[in-house]
């Protein structure tokens, strides 16, 4: 089947033509093919047509997405498939050649001349010209793909790719943040693995040993926070509990020691019946292992330890055709290693009870990740707990398996921002970033308004959860970064001197990320409602001023196509940097957000234009 399209048609020689807003003024004709699919088949158009180059090869400096993963600038909202891999997400592969409305048909060729620059193959039947729609895709920046229905085949043609999410009500500032439930922050590939000691997510953005990145630590915490209230119930089954003590049934295999290595004891610290294991830890220790109803809907495992010396907690998993896999968690300070099926987690060395939660799926994927050259064999099918077995010498209670445990993990993340916060309220970012040449670098240590938002929405929520009042003191500490200018380690910059704004990138000259900010003011906005006391006055003062300055700039954000990242070429004087369909999406998403419960029009009628660029509508023109 063909697909024909008819792009604006426009006969003014005056019109000023750019790649990204040219209107084809061709007489009559115009525009599609559709749909090559196959690299094979691209190669032969190619091949066939009289091309006086590699025709495409000119255009990745247009596309998006090519050059991406070098990106600097490109991954910081921490948003789910912003993907570093996928050249052209919606461009499906295996589609046949040519074909029209009566069937295979012979087109003629043409040569499309291409702005007077290159040539393209293309072909005509009748007065139509018929382009090839992976020259379209690589020159607007358009996404399609052959789309069957039973025995219907149709054609999508997509203006942008990311998805609008509008919000179901006004914003709860203790609520579901932001459209988070739909994010899975751990599975991310920027995500090197979910820490055995602390809970958290180690990033290699920007640096592929792996750094505590407080963005992504937020994110994590804020989606599992979001999904806690939107998803069902999780289903929990108890495996053994000392106070409970269910029929838990415990096997040693080769019983080398004479004392049973097995107790229920009244811990001392806790004054809990637990269960104390010693075994001697050795290469050849079998351990105490206990076996659980194999089942794939309870792939995370939680439980609270108290380690003495040499523990390892082993959970043996069975994935596809009964293919063992084996997660050791270690007492060792040591990240994470593999050999073959068997990974290692270091859980640290403390001696204090521990509360752990770990992502059985999440965990056997980083590890596999580490040893498997591709993707691929890196997500087992079906996965599933065998047993568990415990080694060395120490007290565990609590063991349990569960379809979900989002509030765990939420808190592992809530009370990581408590325990590393520095004295100056902020959570220094340990890498060194160029946001752009021309602006200094940021030297490692540096704070992000984003980051310290995103922590400061963790936090209200924390409190609000348990009426803990640490959580809030930390959240009124992390404001101190948005009253000191980034010339001075802080985070706050002025537009012409005049305009305050919370720097995602605290560069010198000022960067004036706009999602950043955006994510900053949620943060000062769910701390000013949380907190009503008079201490946290100021913190109104720097919402509602960054509220002022938002919506006085945020028409210098709009291309009349699309929206800008950033204002560096207002800083630098250099080319204005256009934001991605994923970033415009969130940029988008936020004002929707913010316009639930703020009424100046401004954000909605931006946004609602906004939307209309994702469908290739452009503001007016003379
Ligand atoms: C990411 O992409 C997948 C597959 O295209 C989709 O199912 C999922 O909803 C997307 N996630 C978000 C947050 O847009
Ligand atoms: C959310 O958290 C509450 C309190 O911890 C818990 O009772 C509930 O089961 C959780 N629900 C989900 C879907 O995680
Ligand atoms: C821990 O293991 C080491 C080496 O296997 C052994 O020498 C040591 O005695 C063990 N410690 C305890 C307390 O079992
Ligand atoms: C095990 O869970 C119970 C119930 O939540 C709790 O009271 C107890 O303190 C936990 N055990 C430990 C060692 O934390
Ligand atoms: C409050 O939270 C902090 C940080 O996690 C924790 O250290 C403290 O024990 C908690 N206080 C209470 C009373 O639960």
């Amino acid at each position: 089947m063909l697909v024909k399209a008819s792009l604006s048609i426009s006969n003014d020689a005056a019109v000023l033509i750019s790649p990204m807003r040219m209107r084809i003024n061709l007489k009559f004709l115009l525009v599609i093919l559709i749909v090559l699919g196959t690299i094979t088949t691209l190669t032969y158009w190619i091949r066939c047509g009289d091309v006086t180059s590699a025709p495409f090869d000119h255009l990745d400096r247009s596309n998006p997405k090519a050059g991406m993963k070098g990106n600097l600038y490109s991954l910081d909202s921490e948003d789910d498939n912003f993907s570093e891999n996928d050249a052209s997400p919606l461009v499906q592969e295996g589609v046949p050649l040519i074909r029209t409305r009566g069937g295979l048909k012979t087109l003629d060729d043409i040569d499309c001349l291409i702005n007077e620059e290159y040539t393209v193959s293309c072909k005509q039947e009748d007065g139509e010209v018929f382009i090839p729609f992976t020259f379209l895709h690589e020159y607007f920046e358009v996404y399609g793909k052959v789309v069957q229905h039973n025995d219907e085949k149709h054609f999508e043609w997509q203006h942008s790719y990311s998805k609008v999410y509008h919000p179901r009500g006004k914003y709860d500032p203790h609520g579901v943040f932001m459209w988070f439930e739909n994010y899975n922050v751990g599975v991310r590939d920027r995500v090197l693995c979910i820490s055995g000691a602390e809970g958290v997510p180690v990033s290699t953005q920007w640096d592929p040993q792996g750094h505590l990145y407080p963005i992504q630590i937020a994110q994590f915490g804020l989606s599992h926070f979001s999904k806690n209230l939107t998803e069902k119930t999780p289903s929990i089954k108890l495996l053994d509990a000392g106070e409970i003590f269910p029929s838990a049934q415990w096997t040693m295999l080769t019983n080398g020691q004479t004392k049973s290595p097995l107790k229920r004891v009244l811990e001392k610290t806790t004054q809990k019946k637990v269960l104390e294991f010693k075994t001697d830890g050795s290469d050849t220790d079998s351990g105490l292992t206990i076996t659980s109803k194999e089942d794939s809907n309870h792939m995370i495992l939680t439980f609270d330890l108290m380690m003495k010396a040499n523990v390892t907690l082993s959970v043996t998993i069975l994935g596809g055709k009964r293919t063992i896999y084996k997660l050791h968690y270690v007492m060792t300070d040591s990240l994470l290693s593999a050999h073959e099926n068997e990974i290692f987690f270091g859980i640290g060395t403390s001696k204090d009870w521990m509360k752990i939660t770990r992502d059985l799926i999440v965990d056997l994927q980083k590890g596999l990740m580490l040893v498997k050259t591709s993707r691929k064999g890196t997500k087992p099918r079906s996965p599933r707990v065998r047993d568990i077995t415990l080694r060395g010498w120490g007290y565990i209670d609590n063991i349990t398996l569960c379809s979900s445990a989002h509030m765990a993990h939420f808190f592992a993340v809530a009370n990581w921002f408590v325990r590393h916060q520095d004295e100056d309220g902020g959570w220094p970012i340990m890498v060194s970033r160029r946001l752009f040449p021309g602006m200094a670098d940021l030297a490692p240590g540096w704070y992000s308004a984003m980051g310290q938002g995103q922590a400061i929405s963790v936090l209200t929520r924390a409190f609000k959860v348990t009426g803990n009042i640490t959580y809030l003191y930390t959240a009124m500490k992390a404001v101190k970064p948005f009253k000191v200018r980034s010339e001075s380690h802080g985070v706050m910059t002025a537009f012409a001197g005049k305009y305050v704004w919370y720097e995602e990138y605290p560069t010198i000259p000022s960067s004036y990320v706009l999602n950043g900010f955006i994510y900053s003011l949620m943060g000062l906005y769910d701390l000013k409602m949380t907190c009503t006391h008079k201490d946290c006055k100021e913190v109104t003062k720097l919402y509602e001023d960054g509220m002022i300055s938002l919506k006085k700039l945020l028409p210098l954000f709009d291309t009349g196509s699309g929206s800008l990242y950033d204002l560096r070429h207002y800083s630098l004087g250099v080319a204005p940097n256009l934001a991605r369909w994923d970033y415009h999406t969130t940029h988008i998403n936020q004002l929707l957000l913010l316009s639930t419960f703020e009424s100046d029009p401004i954000l909605k009628s931006v946004a609602d234009r906004w939307i209309g660029y994702m469908k290739g509508k452009r503001a007016a023109h003379n």
